[in-house]
This record gives structure tokens, sequence and C-alpha cells, in this order.
């Protein structure tokens, strides 16, 4: 590459709270050409929320429904407002938690406010950012998957959190992962629901494609004003797939709550 100088050039592509930023370097001169990427809806949902619009609203499309909405007010949800699913689960944290997918950090200042040590992670920029401004004391701004060294007691999954496996086969890359990260009898509290009754027919019969894989393999993209996350996967799984899978993995199952929609609070266990 060539400067308007004509001196050959050198690039560094450097992220920046969801910048991309290119630094244009030269012997005689240096540019930085910032670009804004449009893939964090739900960061950009919250720094609005913040900011004072309490309506916002992310869409979410699926494969499997019509379109729905995620009301960014609920990421904020305080410890009175969480369902009691939630609360069994920060009760339930011992140790050092890491919060996977933590979002806003609500559990994670409802943790740090109990004197709990809890380190919130989100590959989110704009959530990351939400989190410093709220006063969580530990954030960390990286892909569960890209993690490695730090050892934690817990590893706290809510909102449907074991989702971020994806698939089922991203539950396995996921249990082996996590043992990397977990201290011995160190624990994972999840939650996830089965979603069988989505594919109940009227007359209560159901209908699965068995070539399509497993069931409550889902695809999402999600969407706020000009950011769109672009198409991913997110794994519903039933509590007793689940079992076979920890088991087979090395670790005990417990089933700590069931809801009434087919949700559930799980507790995975290393010895
Ligand atoms: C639906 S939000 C849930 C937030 C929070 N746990 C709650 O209950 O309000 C899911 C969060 O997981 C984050 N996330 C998804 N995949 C991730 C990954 N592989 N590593 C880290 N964070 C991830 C997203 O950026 C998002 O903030």
């Amino acid at each position: 590459m060539l400067d308007v100088c004509g001196v050959a050039m050198n690039y560094r592509l450097i992220i920046i709270n969801n910048c991309l930023r290119v630094r244009l370097l030269c012997r005689n001169c240096s540019y930085n050409l910032y670009v804004r990427m449009k893939n964090d809806p739900i960061g950009v949902a919250l720094q609005d929320y913040l900011a004072g619009t309490e309506d916002a609203e992310i869409i979410v499309e699926s494969n499997l429904a019509e379109d729905d909405v995620i009301p960014v007010q609920y990421l904020f949800r305080k410890e009175e407002e969480m369902p009691e699913m939630e609360l069994l689960a920060l009760e339930n944290c011992r140790g050092q938690v890491l919060d996977v997918g933590a979002g806003s950090g609500c559990h994670a200042l409802a943790l740090q406010r109990q004197k709990i040590s809890v380190t919130a992670l989100d590959k989110s920029a704009g959530a990351v950012e939400a989190m410093q401004r709220q006063g969580v004391e530990h954030v960390l701004h990286k892909d569960l998957f890209d993690i490695q060294g730090a050892k934690y007691d817990t590893l706290l999954m809510l909102m449907n959190g074991i989702g971020i496996a994806g698939t089922l086969a991203g539950l396995e890359r996921f249990l082996e992962h996590a043992k990397q990260l977990l201290k011995s009898g160190g624990q994972i509290l999840l939650e996830s629901s089965d979603i069988l009754y989505m594919f109940e027919e009227e007359d209560g019969s159901v209908t699965l494609d068995l070539n399509a894989g497993y069931y409550g393999e889902v695809k999402y993209n999600m969407k706020y004003k000009d950011q769109e996350s672009g198409w991913f996967n997110w794994l519903f799984i039933d509590p007793a797939i689940l079992e076979d899978y920890a088991t087979e993995h090395g670790y005990t199952f417990v089933m700590l709550q069931q809801g009434d929609a087919g949700n559930y609070l799980a507790k995975l266990s290393l010895p």
C-alpha cells in the first residue's frame, strides 16, 4: 500500500469500543481511520437505555417463530424484579463467580452487593461499557470460548444462558472448555428451556423434522436501530438430554427448579 507521499505504508487494526480503528503508518505520517462496527445491537441498546431511552427494544428474529422483542429495561432488572429462579441461582453462587454473558450486569451487581466475588464477562463492547458505567468492579470483554488460565468456583449462565453453546456439538465443546475454567468441585448454574411445546399442533401432537437436527437448536438475528448481530445459533436443551451430555463429560446434574413453561435451573458440578 502507498501513502499520498508515495512511501510504502503499514497498517494496524485495533478494535476499541466497537469502533474498528485502522491506523495507517508510513515514515512521514500516520492517519487514524475510524469505522463504527454495526454488529452490537445489545450493546448499543444498553447504552441508549442508560442515556435515557427507557422504551428501547431489541428486535429478535428467529427461524422458529414470529419476530419477538426484548424490552431493554428488562435487562436492567433489580433484585426485586428478578424471577424466583434467578434469585435461587444467585443464592447458590459460591466462591469466585464468572457471570457469563452478563449483559447490563444486573446479576453481577446483585452479587457484588452481597459481597460475593464476581467477574462479569461479555463479548459485547457496549455491554462491557454499560457494566463499567453502572459500577461493576470486575468486567471482562471477551468471548467465553477465548478465556484461558482463569479459574472460578461458579459459572453463572442466566436468561437461557447455556444457549451460548449454540448447538449440541457446541455443548460438548462448552462442557470441555468449562473444565478449564472451573476449580475442582466447581459448578455451573444455568437456565434453559425445553421448547418442544413450540412444535405442538392444535390436537396436542408434535411434528418434528427428524432431518433438521435437534429441535432446540435455534437460529436468531437481533436488530436495534442500524445494528444487526447477524444470524447465530442458540441452544435450548431439555433437561434429560442435558443430563446425558453432562454425565458423559464428567459432571453431576442436579435440577434446582422447574418452571411451568418448560424452563428450568440446573446445577452441573465437577468432582
Ligand atoms: C440475552 S443477554 C443476557 C444478559 C444477562 N445474562 C441477563 O440475564 O440479563 C445475553 C448476553 O450474552 C452475551 N454473549 C453471547 N455470546 C457470548 C459469548 N460467546 N461470550 C461472552 N458473551 C456472550 C451477549 O453479548 C449478551 O449480552
